[in-house]
């Protein structure tokens, strides 16, 4: 059987809402594909576009941040922040000629291990079927 591609996905994740979500995931022995690389981040209003461009053209397949829903960023507005600077890294993406799908943003609580899961899973195959980065290959 031929080996099936499995992405390398670095995932941003909030210590107050998702790192806790994830750490709960892995309590709960809740299954999900091992392909993300978790970084805890204090907030995912702290990630700037410049580090999610230069994991996807240093060929990390996907990157996902994941921060606490809108209305309970414990730095009040550092997920509106995250938004704008989701838009702005998908005009980036187009112009390093990135699919869309490599990068996402998702609000996971702490209690949403489940959906922390599913959203891993769900990036997982959808990076299995668009292959690898254009950049893998470049180093
Ligand atoms: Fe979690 Fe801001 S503290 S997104």
């Amino acid at each position: 059987m031929e080996d099936q591609f499995e992405p390398v996905i670095v995932a941003f994740c909030c210590n107050w809402c998702s790192y806790a979500g994830a750490d709960l995931a892995g309590v709960s022995r809740i299954q999900y594909p091992p392909n993300a690389r978790i970084i805890r981040v204090m907030c995912s209003g702290m990630v700037h576009p410049n580090l999610v461009i230069n994991a996807l053209t240093k060929g990390i397949d996907g990157v996902l941040v994941c921060g606490c829903h809108l209305g309970e960023c414990h730095y009040v507005e550092g997920n509106k922040k995250a938004v704008s600077r989701a838009e702005g890294i998908d005009l980036m993406l187009e112009d390093f000629g990135l699919e869309p799908e490599r990068f996402r943003l998702e609000w996971i609580s702490s209690s949403e291990a489940q959906k922390f899961a599913e959203v891993m899973t769900e990036m997982t195959e959808t990076l299995r079927a668009l292959g690898p980065s254009p950049y893998r290959a470049r180093g």
